[in-house]
């Protein structure tokens, strides 16, 4: 059986620790039913990575991967597989129940995935399919913002609460795509100019208070919010600021309870987002993903939206990873950072 090298971890320390990550050796598997097997030539770090990695106790018996982001080339596909062929690029996040992408070869699952951008480079596309599903499920489905009705859009406005980061930086792009007046928080010069690059109409600073800085731009209410960093910490403004009959949506858990009442008198909904929520439970819907995959390459292509990877690490290694795993856990990105091998 021919192996291939992976990076995995067996013990959850700080990414300082030269052993955080470690390089071994694995089986290449073989795909069947529904399954890609993919090379990898680019892939990115997110939260999630940071959290699996240090979340937990112990040493595990054999490595677990993680990485949810890949650029890669289909070499073989499973059985029932009917959207892709072998030599087929391809750009995914994958599913939270099986091994992630910082190894040489993947299996994933059809329905998760888009054929890639053709006009971007492996590196920036890398950095895409996590924050790009996130950002379309929580604004598409979850608040229920339809892209196509650009008029009506016109007039609503929407605040997404840390634009600049990977999520927030592709949301607002896609927001001001739909046609809504974006407030987007960034809070320093780098930021908000990043944030504007991205297509905010106007940007209020997350570390001052949030209720003053959107109504100091003339907006008393906003008809949607989208919550990407620190919901307990926002959430008083979120209520606040939300218009009555507005649509809330959050990707980040609260850590201590939050008082939804808030939200009564306004009859205010409130919907999570988790972009695995498809793949892990297998969802009626789960071939969505294929298909918002297929337009965040469209539109890549076409230059409606562009790659938000702000930084380029070469090529994936036990080293290279650890440093993005670094620079993630800053909570100061600004846009994506990719690893890849061309
Ligand atoms: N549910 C899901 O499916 C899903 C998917 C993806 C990510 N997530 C989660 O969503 C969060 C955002 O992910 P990301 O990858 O976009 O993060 P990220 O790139 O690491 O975000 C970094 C940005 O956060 C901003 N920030 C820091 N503290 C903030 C605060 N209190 N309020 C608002 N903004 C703040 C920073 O801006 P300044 O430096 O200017 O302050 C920085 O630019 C993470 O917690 C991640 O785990 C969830």
């Amino acid at each position: 059986m021919t192996k291939m090298k992976a990076i995995g971890f067996t013990e959850h320390l700080p990414i300082t620790d030269s052993e955080s990550l470690v390089e071994f050796e694995e089986i290449i598997p073989t795909p069947s039913g529904h399954d890609l097997l993919v090379k990898i030539i680019s892939t990115s770090v997110n939260l999630v990575d940071i959290g699996v990695r240090k979340g937990g106790h112990g040493v595990l018996k054999h490595p677990k991967v993680i990485g949810w982001d890949a650029y890669g080339l289909v070499t073989e596909v499973g059985g029932d597989v009917s959207l892709f062929h072998p030599g087929d690029t391809v750009f995914y996040a994958g599913s939270f129940s099986r091994p992630g992408s910082d190894s040489a070869f993947q299996l994933v699952d059809e329905r998760i995935v888009g054929h890639a951008p053709t006009k971007l480079k492996p590196a920036e596309i890398g950095g895409m399919p996590l924050t790009s599903l996130t950002a379309w499920e929580a604004l598409f489905e979850r608040l229920q913002i339809n892209p196509q009705n650009r008029d009506a859009n016109h007039q609503k406005t929407i605040l997404i609460i840390n634009g600049s980061g990977g999520v927030g930086s592709i949301a607002t792009q896609l927001a001001h795509w739909a046609g809504l007046i974006v407030i987007a928080t960034a809070s320093r010069p780098e930021t908000i100019k990043w944030t504007k690059q991205n297509g905010a109409d106007k940007t209020a600073n997350h570390r001052k208070n949030l209720v003053n800085e959107v109504r100091s731009l003339g907006y008393q209410y906003v008809d949607y919010i989208l919550n990407l960093n620190d919901l307990d910490g926002h959430w008083n403004e979120i209520a606040e600021l939300i218009r009555p009959e507005g649509k809330v949506a959050a990707i980040t858990e609260n850590h201590h309870n939050i008082d939804l009442q808030k939200l009564t008198k306004k009859s205010v909904s409130f919907n999570w987002e988790w972009m695995y929520t498809k793949s892990y439970y297998h969802t009626a819907d789960m071939i969505s993903q294929h298909e918002i995959l297929e337009q965040i390459a469209q539109l890549l292509d076409n230059g409606t939206i562009h790659s938000t990877v702000t930084k380029v690490i070469k090529p994936i290694s036990v080293d290279n990873l650890r440093q993005a795993h670094q620079l993630v856990e800053t909570n100061h990105m600004i846009g994506k950072v990719a690893i890849s091998n061309i």
